[in-house]
């Protein structure tokens, strides 16, 4: 008899985090059971920092289904399999901090534990599941690259903000004869940049999967020239790159060890100003950034969001643990979190987006690549 859960949302935030706490929430109070938010993701669990989650009149989880963020925090920094302390003498060490979680779980009665997240949190989910904690995972990424989901819940309303922004600039692109390229984000996997394409008709889409070559992508680009088109529209993935070159990289970010420290960013920029060069029309880049994670979420993110929720304390009243809830064939469903993680199982080493990383790729034989060859999008090579 399942008597208190607890939803913990990690990982960079998205639209729908609150969708889905809400229809957790809901679907536990249909069933007499109390819901809690842990504060700040893994950490809250660290630090047993939780709140009590209600959608009663004037409850916390009550009126949340379009709010973006999320009520109970987030945190891109909390992988708590080996996580960053300072010791007295001020040095820094990775120390395995997760009995200490778990030890707050049992005290504080949580029956079932719910994480939204990526990768990184499901591997951390996973590694918990290992030790014996009750948990289920939601998949959750605007980068869309969870595996065995069809779908993670963000990334609709990503791909709807950068369809935006595809319109927008086309017209002034069209008006002032530039190319517009727009870069977006994703880290290693291309689905935002080559959706977004599609769906706001750009003429360029350059993904990680696929590295480029720059004098192909010019080619199309005075192709159009040559039609009286003086203006494209190229949409790059923050992660992709040209044949035989690296990625853009920004900086490092300080998420601590076992987890993806790179920071990428400005690679539309340099194609922006190869283009320039090689057509001699003048371009423009607009990177796009956490406009795609912030704000409400899109009509298809809050039913899948709210769908997620609803199967994943579905799932814990059923007594099945250790699960992620997924979308395969269109139709909800739910795999175990040992086949999420993939090859990537040591406990607690490693945790999200690393070479490890059993991520989700953009296939070369899936309907969005053959869809945007058949149309005429360049993907650069
Ligand atoms: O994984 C989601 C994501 O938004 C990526 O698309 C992007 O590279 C990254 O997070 C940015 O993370 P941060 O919040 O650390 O800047």
């Amino acid at each position: 008899m399942l008597k208190k859960i607890a939803i913990i949302a990690n990982g960079g935030d998205v639209a729908g985090f609150n969708a889905v706490i809400r229809g957790i929430v809901k679907t536990a109070e249909n069933s007499g059971i109390e819901a809690y938010g842990i504060i700040d993701g893994y950490n809250g669990l660290l630090k047993n920092e939780y709140v009590r989650l209600s959608t009663a009149e004037d409850g916390n989880a009550e009126g949340i289904l379009p709010k973006g963020g999320s009520i109970i925090g987030s945190s891109t920094n909390a992988n708590v399999f080996n996580y960053k302390i300072t010791n007295d003498n001020g040095e820094v060490e990775y120390k395995d901090v997760s009995d200490i979680c778990i030890k707050n779980i049992k005290e504080d009665g949580f029956d079932c534990i719910f994480t939204l997240g990526g990768d990184g949190t499901q591997k951390s989910a996973r590694d918990f599941a290992t030790k014996g904690v009750k948990v289920i995972g939601v998949p959750k990424t605007i980068d869309n690259d969870v595996a065995c989901t069809e779908i993670t819940f963000g990334y609709n309303t990503a791909v709807s903000v950068a369809m935006e922004a595809i319109d927008r600039l086309h017209t002034t692109g069209e008006t002032h004869h530039r190319i517009m390229v727009l870069e977006v984000m994703g880290r290693y996997a291309g689905w935002i940049a080559l959706e977004s394409a599609i769906a706001g008709g750009a003429d360029v889409a350059l993904i990680p999967e696929i590295p480029y070559d720059i004098e192909s992508v010019a080619r199309k680009i005075k192709n159009r020239q040559s039609r009286g088109k003086n203006f494209s529209i190229v949409v790059v993935s923050e992660g992709a790159k040209p044949k035989d070159g690296e990625m853009v990289i920004q900086g490092t970010r300080d998420n601590g060890a076992g987890v993806d420290n790179t920071k990428l960013g400005g690679i539309g920029q340099v194609v922006a100003k190869q283009l320039e060069e090689i057509t001699g029309l003048e371009a423009r880049n607009t990177t796009l950034g956490y406009m795609q994670r912030g704000g409400t979420p899109t009509a298809f993110d809050r039913v899948l969001s709210t769908k997620y929720g609803v199967k994943a304390m579905q799932l814990a009243l059923e007594g099945k643990f250790g699960r992620l809830t997924v979308m395969k064939n269109g139709k909800l469903d739910d795999v175990s979190l040992e086949d999420v993680v993939g090859n990537n199982t040591e406990i607690g080493a490693v945790s999200g987006n690393t070479e490890k990383s059993n991520i989700r790729k953009v296939p070369m034989d899936h309907d969005l690549v053959k869809t945007a060859r058949s149309i005429g999008i360049n993907l650069g090579d």
